[in-house]
């Protein structure tokens, strides 16, 4: 396109040039360059308006063009069968059309819960992953949810047709306690060789949610168990603020707050002290100062006798709490669908 006005011919050559380099390409739209344009409009004399106002207007539409058309490119690539592995050695024509590596990024799920991850072994305690696939003990038989107790109507979850040796459905899990079974009766070895059981679990979890900016059908967690003698609620709080003020860089104060768990007696909700207000009530904390992170407990008896382990002699705590939430605090994100919903501008801006 050709402009008359030598100052928006020269801003064009600029902004062009610039959105060639840009990975956003949106964000020429915002640059301060255009803005100062249709700012120069609004004082020119009436006389000068309608030609000067045509020529921003073009180059406007001529900027839009060149973000749409990028926008086309990342979004002409079909579906690939991932079922099909291609030789990596075949000529480039042969191989399926893959968008370049120069689009992609880690989600930023990954890349926090590597940090995550990072902690808690520097911490001590090993990693599990959970499963996205269950059964009915490990959701509630194991974790002393009594059948038909109201407790389990909190967890409602997808379900499979398909049943299992008991005549119960699948489950895909409503939270990542369902691995606490596994993993006292892998490792409660650990304690006879006078070793605690150390251990966290991140996993994928589903609940039948009315979805909103807080709730996800699909989400993830952190489970945390620890198991020893004389394990009491102080580490468990302990714990948990070097923890969190580790992944928030930031010295906390918390608390805790009674609550109801069929797993845990004392069972609490853990909150931390707003980490971007200091306790002066902000948007993130809806002005309460605090934060409302997780649920946690000391492991009721009778999941640990469940497992096999002597409750005369060992005691221990737990948590578990949405990985999201905890990655949505430190950013200031305020609807947890942006995980989920593949938002390439959402995932650009926490690469
Ligand atoms: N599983 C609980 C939930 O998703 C959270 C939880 C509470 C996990 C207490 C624990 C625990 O391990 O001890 O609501």
């Amino acid at each position: 396109m050709e402009y008359t006005n030598p100052q928006i011919a020269e801003v064009a050559n600029k902004l062009k040039a610039r959105a060639n380099e840009l990975d956003n390409k949106a964000d020429i739209l915002k640059s301060i360059e255009l803005k100062s344009l249709f700012d120069q409009l609004k004082i020119l004399p009436s006389d000068q308006k309608a030609v000067f106002g045509q020529e921003i207007n073009n180059l406007k539409k001529e900027l839009s063009e060149i973000v749409l058309s990028d926008q086309d490119k990342l979004n002409e690539k079909g579906p690939i069968d991932i079922t099909a592995p291609f030789d990596v050695n075949s000529p480039k024509d042969k191989r399926p059309d893959l968008l370049s590596s120069e689009f992609g990024s880690q989600h930023p799920l990954t890349t926090e819960l590597t940090k995550v991850l990072d902690i808690a072994y520097r911490m001590g305690f090993s990693a599990y992953e959970s499963r996205e696939i269950d059964d009915d003990y490990h959701m509630f038989g194991s974790l002393n949810f009594p059948e038909g107790h109201p407790a389990r109507d909190d967890y409602d979850t997808f379900v499979t047709d398909q049943k299992d040796k008991n005549n119960k459905p699948f489950i895909a899990p409503a939270h990542t306690s369902t691995m606490q079974n596994r993993i006292l009766k892998d490792l409660k070895g650990n304690l006879e060789k006078g070793e605690p059981i150390a251990c966290v679990i991140p996993g994928r979890v589903f609940r039948n949610e009315d979805l909103d900016a807080r709730h996800e059908h699909t989400f993830y967690q952190l489970e945390g168990i620890y198991v020893d003698e004389g394990i009491n609620t102080g580490n468990l709080i302990a714990t948990l603020k070097t923890f969190l003020q580790s992944y928030y860089e930031t010295e906390l104060e918390v608390k805790t707050q009674p609550f109801y768990f069929p797993f845990t007696e004392p069972s609490f909700e853990f909150s931390l002290s707003c980490p971007f207000c200091q306790k002066k009530g902000c948007r993130i904390c809806s002005q309460s100062g605090w934060i409302e992170l997780l649920g946690c407990g000391m492991i009721h008896p009778n999941v640990l006798h469940e497992a096999g382990i002597d409750v005369n002699k060992y005691s221990g705590f737990a948590w578990g709490g949405g990985i999201e939430r905890l990655v949505m605090m430190k950013y200031g994100i305020e609807d947890i669908r942006y995980f989920e919903s593949a938002r390439l501008d959402f995932l650009r801006k926490l690469a």
